[in-house]
C-alpha cells in the first residue's frame, strides 16, 4: 500500500474515492511507468503503449487491472502486482469495436498463470459473444513455471477458444516478444500472424533443447525469427519492420474484414469509373509476346482494386502465388493470383497451402474471391511428391470447391492442366470466369504436348537434318492457336466471356455487382474432412 493510500479513510464516500485513484494508480500508472522503464530500455513499448497505439485514441476501455493472482507457491503471494501479466479490454479501430489483449513481459515475463489466462478467456469470450475481432499481442515466457498444471489448463482453454472462434470472429495475434513451448500454438490457431522483425520469436522447443536431443546448434533467430517464419515456415503473415509498423499493417488489416462471420463486410466511400481509362489500357500491353517471359501480376492487382490499393497477406512465403485484400467499389475482396514472375507461377505444396487457407478464410467471413490465372501446372519433381503434393496440393481444390463466396476468375495466360481446374475454374464452383485473348487454356503447355503429339514428325525431321527446335516451336504455336485458345472454352461455356486486358477493372466491378445477392450452401454436416 502506497503512503497516500495508508492516510486515506476507508469509512467516508470520498475516502473511498480517493481509494479507489490510489488502486487505480498504483494498478495502471504506477505499474506502467515501471514498465516503461524496462520496456523502453530494450527498445519495445510497454502492453499498454501498444495497445494506445493499436486503438483508436482515447477509445481503450480496460477489463480486470485490479485482478492479482492467487499463488501462494515459491514465495509468490509476496508479489501480487495488479493486473498480472497481461491487460485486456475492449475499444475500437477506424471506429469499430475490437476486443484486445497485451501481455506484460515486465510481470513475471509475461507468464500466463491461472489469472492471466482467465483474463484472457474472458476477453475472449466477450469478443465471441459481442462478435466483433480479437486481436493479442504476445510477449511471453509461456506458461508460468510456478503455477504448473494450472498454467497448462489455461493454454488449453485457450485453445479451446481459438477453435470455437475460428470462422466466427477474426483473430489476429501480433508477437513483440518471445512466444514459446505450446503457447505458439494459440496464435497458430489464429488468421493472421504479425511478427516484428529482430525481436518476437517463437518456437516450440528453443535452441538449448534442440542442442541437447539433437545435437543441432541454431540460434534463436535463424530458429524462430520473424524472417524465418515469414519466409521459410510460413507460420507468420507479415513481417513488421518495427512495433509500430506491425501495429498498423493490424489496423489496415482490421479495416478490411467484418466483424463477424454474420456481419456485412464494410462499405468505403468510392466512386468507380466504368468508362476505360487512360490507366486501364496499360494492361493491354502488359502481357509479353513470349509465353516464357515473366511479368508481375501485382500490376493486373493494382488495376482492378480501388486506388490501386492491395493489402499483401504472407508476401515473402511461397511468392509464386499472391494472396492479400483489395477494395472493389468500397467493398473487400480477397484475390489470389499466380505470380508468374516467381518460379513461373507453378503451384507447389506451399503455394497451394498459403491459398486454400486464405480461400477458406475469406469464404467463412463472407469476402467476395477475385483469381487471377496464370500458372503452367504443378511443380514437378520426387520433392513434391514425397512431400505429399497429392494430399496438400488437394486443399486448394477443396476449399475453391466449398466456398459459397462470389467468385470471379480471370485468365489472364496460362492455365494448364490440373492447375486450370485448380484456380477457381467454373467445375469448382466459380461464378463469373473470363479470360484476356492471350489465356492459353489446354492439358498441358505446346512444347509438352507437341513432344508426345508429334513425337514422329520431330524425329523425321531430325533425320532429315532440319532444325529440330524450330520445327518444335512451329508445331507448339498451332498447337496452342488451335487447342489452347480461350475461344474453345468459351464456345463451352467455360468461360463466360473473352474480354480486351483494359476491360478488366470495369468487368470484375460488374460482375462483384451482379453477384452481391449470392446465395449458396452446402448441404447439412457436422463438417468437412479437408486433407490436411
Ligand atoms: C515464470 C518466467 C517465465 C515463465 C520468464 N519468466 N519466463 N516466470 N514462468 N515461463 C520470468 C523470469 O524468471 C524473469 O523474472 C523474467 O520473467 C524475465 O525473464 P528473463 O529470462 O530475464 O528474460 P530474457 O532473458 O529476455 O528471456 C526471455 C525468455 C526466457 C527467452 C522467454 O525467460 C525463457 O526461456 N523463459 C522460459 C520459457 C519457457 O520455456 N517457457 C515454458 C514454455 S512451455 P525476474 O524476476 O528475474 O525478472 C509452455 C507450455 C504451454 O509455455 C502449454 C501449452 C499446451
Amino acid at each position: 500500500m502506497t503512503e497516500n493510500a495508508k492516510s486515506i479513510d476507508p469509512f467516508t464516500t470520498a475516502g473511498k474515492l480517493a481509494d479507489l485513484k490510489a488502486r487505480y494508480t498504483e494498478a495502471v500508472i504506477d505499474s506502467g511507468a515501471r514498465a516503461a522503464e524496462k520496456q523502453h530500455a530494450k527498445g519495445k513499448m510497454t502492453a499498454r503503449e501498444r495497445i494506445e497505439e493499436l486503438l483508436d485514441p482515447g477509445s481503450f476501455v480496460e477489463l480486470d487491472e485490479y485482478v492479482r493472482h492467487r499463488t501462494t507457491a515459491f514465495g509468490m503471494d509476496k508479489n501480487r502486482p495488479y493486473g498480472d501479466a497481461v491487460v485486456t479490454g475492449t475499444g475500437t479501430i477506424h471506429g469499430r469495436q475490437v476486443a484486445v489483449y497485451s501481455q506484460d513481459f515486465t510481470v513475471f515475463g509475461g507468464s500466463l498463470g491461472e489469472v492471466a489466462g482467465e483474463k484472457i478467456i474472458k476477453v475472449m469470450d466477450l469478443a465471441i459473444k459481442t462478435g466483433v475481432p480479437i486481436l493479442g499481442i504476445l510477449d511471453s515466457g509461456g506458461a508460468r513455471i510456478q503455477e504448473g498444471v494450472v498454467a497448462l489448463g489455461k493454454y488449453g482453454e485457450i485453445f479451446r477458444r481459438n477453435t470455437a472462434a475460428s470462422g466466427v470472429i477474426p483473430q489476429i495475434s501480433i508477437i513483440m516478444g518471445p512466444a514459446a513451448g505450446g503457447a505458439v500454438y494459440s496464435p497458430a490457431l489464429t488468421d493472421f500472424v504479425i511478427m516484428v522483425d529482430k525481436t518476437s520469436h517463437m518456437f516450440v522447443t528453443g535452441p538449448d533443447v534442440i542442442k541437447t536431443v539433437t545435437g543441432e546448434e541454431v540460434g534463436f533467430e535463424e530458429l524462430g525469427g520473424a524472417l524465418t517464419h515469414n519466409t521459410v515456415s510460413g507460420v507468420s503473415h507479415y513481417l513488421a519492420a518495427d512495433e509500430s509498423d506491425a501495429l498498423d499493417y493490424a489496423r489496415t488489416l482490421v479495416g478490411f474484414l467484418p466483424d463477424n462471420n454474420m456481419a456485412e463486410l464494410p462499405v468505403y466511400e468510392s466512386e468507380v469509373e466504368l468508362e476505360i481509362t487512360d490507366e486501364d489500357k496499360k494492361l493491354n500491353t502488359l502481357i509479353p509476346d513470349s509465353p516464357n517471359q515473366p511479368y508481375d501480376v501485382h500490376e493486373v492487382i493494382r488495376g482492378i482494386a480501388d486506388n490501386g490499393d492491395f493489402l499483401e497477406v504472407q508476401a515473402l512465403f511461397a511468392p509464386n502465388i499472391v494472396i492479400g485484400f483489395a477494395r472493389v467499389e468500397g467493398r473487400t475482396v480477397g484475390v489470389v493470383a499466380n505470380q508468374p514472375s516467381q518460379m513461373a507461377g507453378t503451384l507447389n505444396i506451399e503455394a497451394g497451402e498459403k491459398a486454400s487457407r486464405f480461400v477458406r478464410f475469406c469464404d467463412a467471413f463472407s469476402i467476395p474471391i477475385l483469381t487471377l490465372v496464370d500458372v503452367p501446372g504443378y511443380l514437378p519433381g520426387t520433392d513434391q511428391e514425397w512431400a505429399g503434393v497429392i494430399r496438400r496440393g488437394a486443399k486448394l481444390l477443396y476449399a475453391y470447391s466449398e466456398a459459397t463466396v462470389p467468385l470471379v476468375t480471370v485468365i489472364t495466360r496460362k492455365a494448364y492442366g490440373g492447375a486450370y481446374i485448380v484456380m477457381g475454374s467454373k467445375q469448382l464452383g466459380a461464378d463469373i470466369n473470363l479470360a484476356w485473348p492471350t489465356a492459353e487454356i489446354a492439358v498441358m503447355g505446346g512444347q509438352g504436348a507437341v513432344n508426345i503429339l508429334y513425337r514422329g514428325e520431330i524425329k523425321k525431321a531430325e533425320e532429315a537434318g532440319q532444325d529440330v527446335n524450330a520445327v518444335r516451336t512451329k508445331l507448339a504455336n498451332e498447337y496452342t492457336y488451335n487447342v489452347a485458345s480461350p475461344f474453345l472454352a468459351a464456345e463451352r461455356g467455360e468461360l463466360d466471356g473473352v474480354i480486351e486486358p483494359a476491360q478488366t477493372r470495369v468487368a470484375v466491378v460488374k460482375a462483384l455487382r451482379a453477384l452481391r445477392g449470392k446465395r449458396a450452401s452446402l448441404p447439412p454436416k457436422k463438417h468437412g474432412n479437408i486433407p490436411l
